[in-house]
């Protein structure tokens, strides 16, 4: 019998979370924990810190997560918790904690990875992608196109050879003394300054192809911010807007075109990276002019969160997926 409500735990990062989910679509419960406030003064995450604050939370918000879904731990047919890619120690937290609750409570327990969770974010609308369809994950850690052919299945089709679109935006965001992350903050500056006062160039690479870089927009963002010298303020706005319209251009591009190559009707943008503004209006605006759906999750399933990962241990089980080994280990790299 396939288990239908999952427990999902989430710990790679500065997020603890959990979530109960139904027949991997319908999220009962999703709570999350944010350790931003923790690490901001460090201007990005600190392992050590985020480790222990997870061992914290990770009781409480699971008992949250239970509450709001009005249920109790007999209710849960199965856990799934990240195994990787992340912070080792982070990951480790999660990882025991489900084991701990899958042991107790005598239920299958099965290790998600967080890529594949962040495209079973997907699959929590109401109106998700039709399979095969090629997704854009863009987060802090990642940057990557997917054709994907199943709910757990999908094949690369390339990545970042240097920073995370995310990465690119949190280092800007300090250069320009705005504190961290950046993503939000960059989003929202943007939103007031002229894309076109600082040109920037756009990395294609080969236009064929699906690789990216973004360490030459950071490079040039890095330029002009020590141009602007004390006159950054005013100018902070168009900066922020120059380089935030060039890396829309790059990812808007190089999605439109995997969609075209795989002949996909459909595209996907998730991840952190998937709830700025200004990203998602030139992909609905690009989607229409070649007439492709396009999808992108609430802000609340881009960021890190546990729903994701219940729905994507949901689909691996259906798919037949064993349950991992109680003896299983974390991992930190892909
Ligand atoms: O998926 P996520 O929560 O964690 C990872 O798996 O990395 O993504 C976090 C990243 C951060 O780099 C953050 O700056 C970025 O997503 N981000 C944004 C926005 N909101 C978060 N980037 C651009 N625009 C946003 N509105
Ligand atoms: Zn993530």
């Amino acid at each position: 019998k396939l288990p239908r409500t999952i427990l999902g735990i989430e710990t790679s990062c500065d997020e603890t979370g959990a979530a109960v989910v139904a027949d991997g679509r319908r999220v009962l419960s999703s709570v999350v924990s944010s350790q931003v406030a923790l690490h901001s003064p460090y201007g990005g995450v600190v392992p050590e810190l985020a480790s222990r604050k997870h061992i914290e939370h990770i009781l409480p918000v699971v008992r949250q997560a239970l509450a709001e879904a009005g249920l109790k731990t007999g209710d849960i047919d199965a856990v799934a918790a990240t195994q990787g890619p992340g912070l080792v120690g982070a990951l480790l937290v999660g990882f025991s904690f489900a084991k701990a609750f899958a042991y107790a409570a005598n239920v299958p327990m099965v290790g998600v990875n967080h890529l594949n969770g962040h495209l079973a974010s997907l699959f929590l609308t109401d109106d998700p992608p039709a399979i095969p369809f090629v997704a854009l994950l863009a987060s802090g850690g990642h940057t990557a196109i997917y054709h994907v052919t199943g709910p757990v299945t999908s094949t690369l089709m390339g990545q970042t050879r240097d920073d995370a679109a995310g990465e690119a935006y949190d280092k800007v965001a300090k250069m320009m003394g705005l504190g961290y992350p950046g993503g939000a903050v960059i989003d929202n500056l943007a939103a007031q300054g002229d894309p076109a006062k600082y040109a920037f160039t756009r990395p294609y690479l080969d236009k064929a192809a699906f690789d990216f870089s973004f360490s030459g927009i950071k490079t040039a963002a890095r330029r002009f911010i020590q141009e602007a010298g004390d006159a950054l303020a005013p100018e902070s706005p168009h900066i922020a807007a120059g380089f935030q319209e060039a890396v829309a251009d790059v990812l808007c591009y190089k999605l439109v075109h995997a969609a075209k190559v795989k002949k996909c009707g459909h595209m996907a943008l998730v991840g952190g990276v998937a709830a700025n503004r200004r990203i998602g209006e030139k992909l609905r605006h690009a989607a229409k002019q070649e007439g492709l759906v396009v999808h992108i999750p609430p802000p609340a399933w881009c960021g890190d969160n546990a729903a994701m990962i219940g729905a994507a241990g949901f689909f691996q089980l259906a798919a037949g997926a064993e349950p991992v080994d109680l003896s299983a280990d974390v991992y930190s790299r892909v």
